[in-house]
């Protein structure tokens, strides 16, 4: 049986997620809030881990040991890098990289320690699923990777050595370490974002305008993908 893990960073993440579920229980757990739903016969278990790496890895591993999840799906916002992805657009991150871990001191590449790697793939079935949504909803979805970090990106030079390292198309504060967490530990795991800036001087001014707007785009379509996954027609259960 499916249960499923919806996540956020912020609470304009999840509060579009909350209003579709519409009747939840509120859990606190390690600091934070949980909000736990049967939704059309499946459950699922949604919070907003609060901003940044540290943050979302102990709401990831929270959902996954504590409450048992079995898939986690991460919607929210990120800044874009590539120039095709405008304000409002969605991303789906084929993969994941920590683009602020750094120990390039002892020779390694930017992003990689021992015991890990610089790139952590998210699960092909749910991406290919999002197709699937994409195309049912008239909607395009670019894929591509997502690099992660402790940093609001709101600076050119940072930008292009972000695209030096990992060639990302967008980035944000907590893909890469629930890709960390969840293939740790087997989940199959989505990380969806729509764009709200393009991480440049006035990253700031247009997170501000947009982060609402472009959490809503991205809630609703992972809520349209949480859909597909509870359909008695759907066989990925
Ligand atoms: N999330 C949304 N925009 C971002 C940016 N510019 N830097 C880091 N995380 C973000």
């Amino acid at each position: 049986m499916n249960k499923i893990a919806i996540m956020g960073a912020m609470p304009e993440e999840i509060a579009p997620i909350l209003e579709i579920v519409g009747e939840y229980k509120t859990t606190e757990y390690a600091g934070n809030v949980y909000y736990e739903a049967n939704y059309k016969g499946t459950d699922l278990v949604v919070a907003h881990s609060k901003i940044g790496k540290v943050f979302s890895t102990l709401t990831a591993s929270s959902m996954i040991q504590h409450f048992g999840c079995n898939k986690l799906l991460f919607s929210g916002v990120a800044g874009g890098i590539n120039p095709s992805l405008k304000i409002g657009d969605l991303i789906v991150a084929t993969k994941l990289s920590q683009h602020d871990l750094d120990i390039t001191a002892f020779g390694h590449p930017m992003g990689f320690v021992p015991g890990g790697s610089v790139f952590v793939e998210a699960d092909k079935g749910l991406i290919a699923l999002s197709k699937e949504v994409a195309q049912e909803l008239g909607k395009t979805v670019q894929e591509g990777i997502i690099a992660t970090g402790d940093q609001f990106v709101h600076n050119q030079s940072i930008k292009d050595e972000i695209v030096k390292n990992f060639n990302a198309d967008a980035l944000e504060m907590e893909g890469g370490s629930v890709a960390v967490v969840c293939d740790a530990l087997n989940v199959p795991f989505f990380i969806l974002r729509a764009i709200s800036d393009t991480a440049d001087t006035d990253a700031s001014f247009s997170f501000d305008e947009f982060m609402e707007s472009s959490a809503v785009i991205s809630a609703e379509f992972v809520m349209k993908m949480v859909d597909k996954i509870v359909s008695p027609l759907n066989n990925t259960k």
